[in-house]
């Protein structure tokens, strides 16, 4: 199938006038990789028709950040849609999503200043405004994101829930190489030698799940281990485990469930990781 490609706001409101039945939305800033084609496919299983929103929000970037060179790849990102079946792709641009210097937008509060809110300033207030503007235009009944943004996530859901946004937000799971190293746009950026370095990330992560029946100081620990052997090519900024609805760090008599999540620098290249933990009632 090929996708009706939609630049404007009134294309957009024509192409959801066709829309019969329930309409997921993919929120992506494009250079789709196979973690976004499981999130369309995600999206299929659950809706009758799946649209794509290609973005790539200033807004949600600092000015030291990679708003400039993020990979910008959309004949193939079409592609891929077609080839998952996608019915329309909303792809705005910077003047149709912000016509004038927004005066209005959203404040991540407290939860957007933690984490990732600590490295990435301002990001989630970026994030979620762009967010609601898409709902806002698209209208979708289910809204897909990746767990691999785990914050973000969280941070949607409780927009959602705090703003009454008429949407189901749906999780999908991340996806990684086979060596582990979690799917990102920003993978794109590493070096051979940069990416064997980042494998760091997971390694840290599956040595932390491990730890999980000796309790969660033992986790943080046993992932701070793997990370500082990784040596100086990596520059931590955060390993935490936090609560994963508010991203605060719980105590070491935790039980439930919990996000293992961190990030790190490697050459010029942030990026993020995270796996979902469950702490048994006895530890
Ligand atoms: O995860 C992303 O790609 C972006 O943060 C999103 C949700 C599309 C908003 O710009």
């Amino acid at each position: 199938m090929t996708p009706v490609i939609v630049r404007t706001r009134a294309e957009l409101a024509a192409a959801r006038t066709g829309v019969e039945g329930t309409l997921a939305l993919v929120p992506t800033m494009g250079a789709l990789h196979e973690g976004h084609r499981s999130l369309i496919r995600r999206a299929r299983e659950i809706a009758g028709t799946v649209a794509v929103s290609v973005f790539v929000n200033p807004l949600q970037f600092g000015p030291n950040e990679d708003f400039d060179r993020y990979p910008r790849t959309f004949a193939d990102d079409v592609e891929a849609c077609a080839a998952e079946g996608v019915s329309i792709v909303f792809a705005p641009s910077v003047d149709v999503m912000y016509p004038a210097e927004p005066q209005v937008t959203l404040k991540s509060g407290p939860m957007g200043a933690r984490v990732e809110g600590v490295t990435r300033p301002g990001h989630f207030d970026g994030m979620l405004t762009v967010v609601l503007k898409l709902l806002n235009l698209v209208r979708p009944d289910v809204a897909v994101f990746g767990e691999k943004d785990a914050q973000q996530l969280a941070m949607i859901r409780r927009m959602v829930a705090d703003l009454n946004v008429p949407v189901e937000v749906v999780g999908a799971p991340t996806v990684r190489e086979p060596d582990g190293l979690a799917l990102s746009s920003r993978n794109r950026y590493l070096t051979e030698t940069d990416r064997s370095t980042a494998l760091a990330l997971s390694r840290a992560l599956r040595a932390g799940a491990d730890a999980v029946p000796d309790g969660p100081s033992a986790v943080v620990k046993a992932a701070r281990a793997v990370l500082d052997g990784a040596g100086p090519a990596l520059h931590l900024d955060y390993i935490v485990l936090v609560d994963p609805a508010t991203f605060l760090e719980v105590s070491d008599a935790h039980t439930g469930p919990a996000v293992l999540a961190v990030a790190a620098r490697v050459g010029t290249t942030h990026l993020i990781d995270n796996t979902p933990l469950e702490f048994p009632k006895e530890h």
